[in-house]
Formats: structure tokens, sequence, C-alpha cells
């Protein structure tokens, strides 16, 4: 594996793989690798003739400075993860190269962007994923880019992306990877101590409870809503939001018929997680 620090030099080496008639899969990343990000890789390398993992932890997208500042970064690490995954090229610019002086423009997304994630974190983190983003499809040009079904909100912004400015890139979303006690792989995990790791098995605990209470005949939203908020432990941990949606337009629904996706974001201590699951009436 070799790892890339200029626009330039990642340029230049997936030129000369098309130009040998290679496809190429872009799996972007902000790196603390788990198994989350390796089954992305493993995916791309399945499917694609070379492989690019982007690692950069994108400025633009952190509404708190915060909580840029405690994002876990061990750049070694995810360069031995990524190459006992047989990725080909690790693209980890330094800042100056994605934004340079002078950098001016927002890729802005309406609608999609505007609830959930958008409303809790800010309008601006959107905004800098859709940029960082654009970018990291105009320097690399893949034919597949990888993402994980975990930041499903993230999921749609991107697609919309891709379909409203005719990128010709395939969007594949892969299945969240989980601990064996359901915990959703999360680079933002590390970050929590051994008491705040057990009740962050709440989110999970809550996604089930609204799958169980669905399953029972449950069809109104509003109650399978208050049964997986009942489901999170009462301390230590801060539900944002709970929200049953559309799964093709992430649409709050009233009534649960055919599919909806459940989507749950809370604070446990000082570190935000998310989760969902896709939710189908028998
Ligand atoms: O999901 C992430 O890790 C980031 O939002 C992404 C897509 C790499 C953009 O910075």
């Amino acid at each position: 594996m070799i790892t890339v620090r200029t626009v330039a030099d990642i340029r230049a080496a997936v030129w000369k793989a098309r130009h040998d008639g290679a496809s190429i899969g872009l799996v972007p990343t902000m790196g603390a690798f788990h198994d989350g990000h390796l089954s992305l890789m493993r995916r791309a390398r399945e499917q694609c003739d070379r492989v690019v993992v982007s690692l950069f932890v994108n400025p633009a997208q952190f509404n708190d400075q915060s909580d840029l500042a405690r994002y876990p970064r061990d750049e070694r690490r995810d360069a031995a993860l990524a190459a006992g995954a047989e990725v080909d090229f690790l693209f980890a610019p330094p800042v100056e190269q994605v934004y340079p002086r002078g950098f001016a423009t927002t890729v802005s997304i309406a609608g999609v962007t505007e609830s959930m994630e958008g409303a809790h974190r800010g309008r601006g983190h959107f905004d800098g994923v859709a940029t960082v983003v654009a970018k990291l499809f105009n320097i690399v040009s893949p034919d597949v880019a990888y993402f994980g079904q975990k930041d499903a909100q993230q999921v749609a912004v991107i697609r919309q992306l891709v379909r409203d400015l005719d990128m010709p890139v395939r969007i594949e979303a892969c299945p969240t990877v989980r601990e064996p006690d359901g915990l959703a792989m999360s680079s933002r995990n590390v970050l929590l101590s051994g008491p705040e790791r057990e009740r962050a098995t709440g989110l999970h605990r809550a996604l089930a409870a609204a799958r169980e209470s669905v399953a029972a005949g449950e069809r109104d939203a509003t109650a399978v809503r208050a049964a997986a908020i009942a489901a999170l432990p009462s301390g230590g941990i801060d539900p944002e939001y709970f929200e049953l949606v559309s799964a093709d337009t992430l649409v709050p629904v009233r009534h649960i018929d055919g599919e909806v996706l459940a989507l749950v974001a809370a604070r446990v201590g000082a570190t935000r997680l998310i989760d969902n699951d896709t939710i189908r009436t028998p």
C-alpha cells in the first residue's frame, strides 16, 4: 500500500490505474478504523481493481471544536489495518491540501439535511460532509464509493449530492457492523469509559424495542417511539432524537406500514452516538 499526501499525487496514481483499464473503489473515512471501516475496504477490494481509502478528519463538518479536538487519530495503526485489507492507496492529505488558502466553496443540500443530524449538529455539518465528499469524488474519480449504513442520513445526503450534480459514481451503502452486545461500531466508541460503554448499548436496545413493538402489532409511530425511548437507560444517557422515517425520503411517518427507518442519537457522557435500523411490518 502506498500512502499519498497530495491531490496531485493521488490524481496521478489514479490516472495511471485508469489508463491500465482498472476500476477504482473509494472508501472515504476519517480514520480510527474499526471492523465497520474494514468491511467497507473488503467490499471495495472484492468489487474494484484498485482501492483508495481516504483518511481525512474533515474540520468543516465539526460544529464543535472540542469534538474535533477529541476525535481519535492514529494514522500508523490505520495504515497497518488498511494495508492488511489490501488497500492500494491511503490518501491522507494535510488540511492545506483539501482546503488551501482562499478556499471559498460550500456544497449545501436542502431537504434531506435539515432534520435529525442536520438539526442537532447544525446545518454546517452536512455542508462540510457534502463539500469534502464532492472534493474527494473530483480528486479520485471513483467508479464506486463505499459508505456505512450506520450513518444512514449521510448516505441519503450523498445519494442526493450525486443525483443532483450528475456525478458518475455508484454509491454503495454497507451494513452496520456491531459488537457482540449490539453496540454499533464507531470510531467514537474508544472515547467511552467502562460504565459509559455499558450504557451505550441502550441505543441498540431502543431500536430493538421499536422493532418488537411493531412485531407485536403496534402501528402508531408515536407509540412505537415511546416504547423505544422507554428502553433507553434512565441515567447517564441523554437522547437527542428517536425518529421513524420513510426509508426513501427520510420524512417522518405517523403510521408504520411496509419499511421504515428508525434512527436514534444520544449523548453518553461527553460522547455523541448514533444508530439506526430498518423496521418492516410483517
Ligand atoms: O463518515 C465519515 O467518516 C465522514 O463523514 C466522511 C464521509 C469521510 C466525510 O468526511
